[in-house]
């Protein structure tokens, strides 16, 4: 018996960085997925292909011996068959791209612990939520849990660190271009130099977190109304304080300003220094958004929401 589950990707749509000091942020699920098809195999190994690299192991072993990207996969399985004389294959399949702030690493572990814990029983959403933040500790050990819940249930959701998630219910129709800077990022090198700044200029850093929360409140409120224009607004706003934070370059610049040509905003998305921009669009200025960055060889793709979230087949 084959299970089969798959997971979307996320954007940070405001809030990113200023997060991590208690702000709201807002993400996104989009419409690029993971998809994962596990099956019992015999002998005690689990076998992982993915078009990342392979990895075959035998069951039992610990975690921490194990240095590949692919091992939230065998954490997920290696848990699942405890007590049992079999294995595991998984086949991960992947339109989104890796590495880049796009949530590709949650939506593996959502799918991850949908397809493999289904092998065995049925599970909630909110068990293979569980599991899936779990697993994604073994290579994130300090994640908010913030991108596995929105690749679990979709659609647009708000987080901070004292209140935790809260979905937002307005359902959107604009399209976000998201373009690839190609630079590979480490969030963690990056969010240790966002501390740096913050420590170097207390008062000001303080100042930004206010701006942030205003502007995040006051997002909130153009969701509801669906006002893109204003929402462009806010994107610009909210890039300008990344720019103050130092988290830019100027490659991300360029982006930006090809971005924003046509589209209503355009800003960094997730932890910066390389990673991916989104511009916001609707179907007027969609198309030449678009050709924007293309004319200009840039690697881009357009996405709208995903209001679905995990899928089980
Ligand atoms: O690029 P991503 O998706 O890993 O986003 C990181 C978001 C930060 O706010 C920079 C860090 C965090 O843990 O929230």
């Amino acid at each position: 018996m084959k299970s089969k589950a798959s997971a979307p990707g996320k954007v940070i749509l405001f809030g990113e960085h200023f997060v991590v000091y208690g702000v709201k942020a807002i993400l996104c699920a989009i419409n690029k997925r993971i998809t994962v098809t596990a099956e019992k195999i015999e002998g005690k190994k689990i076998s992982i292909k993915s078009n990342i690299g392979n990895l075959e192991l035998e069951t039992g072993k610990l975690i921490s011996e194990i240095n590949s990207p692919l091992k939230p996969f065998y954490y997920l399985a290696d848990k699942m068959l405890k007590n049992e004389n079999t294995g595991i294959e998984i086949i991960v399949e992947s339109d989104i791209p890796l590495g880049v702030g796009l949530g590709s690493s949650s939506a593996c572990c959502v799918a991850g612990a949908a397809a493999i814990s289904r092998l065995f029983r049925k599970t909630s959403k909110e068990e293979i939520l569980t599991l899936a933040i779990e697993a994604e500790k073994t290579i994130f050990k300090n994640t908010s849990g913030a991108d596995c819940t929105v690749c679990t249930y979709g659609g647009i959701m708000n987080y901070d660190k004292e209140n935790g998630f809260h979905k937002i219910e307005s359902e959107p129709n604009f399209h976000l271009v998201i373009a690839n800077s190609n630079i590979e990022h480490s969030t963690e090198s990056i969010v240790e130099d966002v501390r740096e700044f913050k420590e170097n200029d207390e008062a000001g850093f303080s100042s930004l977190c206010k701006k942030e929360s205003k502007l995040v409140e006051d997002v909130l409120e153009l969701l509801k109304e669906n006002d893109i224009k204003k929402l462009g607004t806010k994107i610009k706003e909210n890039q300008e304080y990344l720019e103050t934070i130092g988290i830019s370059n100027e490659k991300l610049r360029e982006m930006i300003q090809i971005g924003q040509t046509e589209s209503f905003g355009a800003k960094i998305t997730g932890a910066g220094g390389g990673g991916c921009i989104y511009a916001l669009t609707d179907e007027s200025n969609l198309k030449q958004t678009i050709n924007q960055f293309k004319d200009k060889n840039y690697d881009c793709f357009s996405v709208k929401i995903d209001f679905k979230g995990l899928d089980t087949f």
